[in-house]
C-alpha cells in the first residue's frame, strides 16, 4: 500500500512521528511536507496529498494539521475523496467499513502522540465493508456530482 502524507506547521510535529511509525511498520510513505514549523496555509498541502490520492498515485492519505479540521474541509473539496477526521479508534474503524474514507486527518494540537498511532494504525488494516454502504458512498458522489457542474 502506497501512502501520501502531508501536514501544515500546525502538525508537522505529529506527522514526523506517525511518519516514523508507519515506515517501521514497512509501509510505502511519500513526505509531501511541510518540512519545518515554519507557517504554511493547510489548503496547500491538502491540495497536493489529496490531488495525488484522487490521480490514484496514491492508495491512501493522511493529513495532520493543528485541529485536522482546516486540512480535511480542504482535502475534501476534491470531487472522490472522503477525508474522515478521527480523534478515536471506534471513528476511525467505521470511517473505514461505512464510509471507504481515502484520507485519514489527525489533528496535533488535539490528539496525542500514542492515541494518534492507534487511531492510524486501526484506519490503514481496516477494509470497506462494502453492502448497504455502498449506496451511501455513491450518493456522496452523486451530490459532488450535481454541485460540480
Ligand atoms: C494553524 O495555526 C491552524 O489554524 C491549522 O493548523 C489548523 O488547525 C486549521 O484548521
Amino acid at each position: 500500500m502506497k501512502i501520501a502524507i502531508g501536514s501544515d506547521h500546525g502538525g508537522f510535529v505529529l506527522k514526523a512521528e506517525i511518519l516514523k511509525h508507519i515506515q517501521s511498520k514497512g509501509y510505502e510513505i511519500k513526505d509531501f511536507g511541510c518540512y519545518s514549523v515554519e507557517s504554511i496555509d493547510y489548503p496547500d498541502v491538502a491540495h497536493e496529498v489529496a490531488g495525488a490520492v484522487i490521480k490514484g498515485e496514491y492508495d491512501k492519505g493522511i493529513l495532520i494539521c493543528g485541529t485536522g479540521i482546516g486540512i480535511s474541509i480542504a482535502a475534501n473539496k476534491i470531487p472522490g475523496i472522503r477525508a474522515a477526521l478521527c480523534g478515536d479508534c471506534f471513528s476511525a474503524k467505521a470511517s473505514r467499513e461505512h464510509n471507504d474514507s481515502n484520507i485519514l486527518a489527525l489533528g496535533e494540537r488535539v490528539t496525542g502522540v500514542g492515541l494518534a498511532k492507534m487511531i492510524t494504525d486501526i484506519w490503514l488494516a481496516t477494509e470497506f465493508e462494502g453492502g448497504r454502504h455502498t449506496g451511501r458512498v455513491n450518493k456522496i458522489s452523486d451530490i459532488e456530482c450535481k454541485y460540480n457542474k
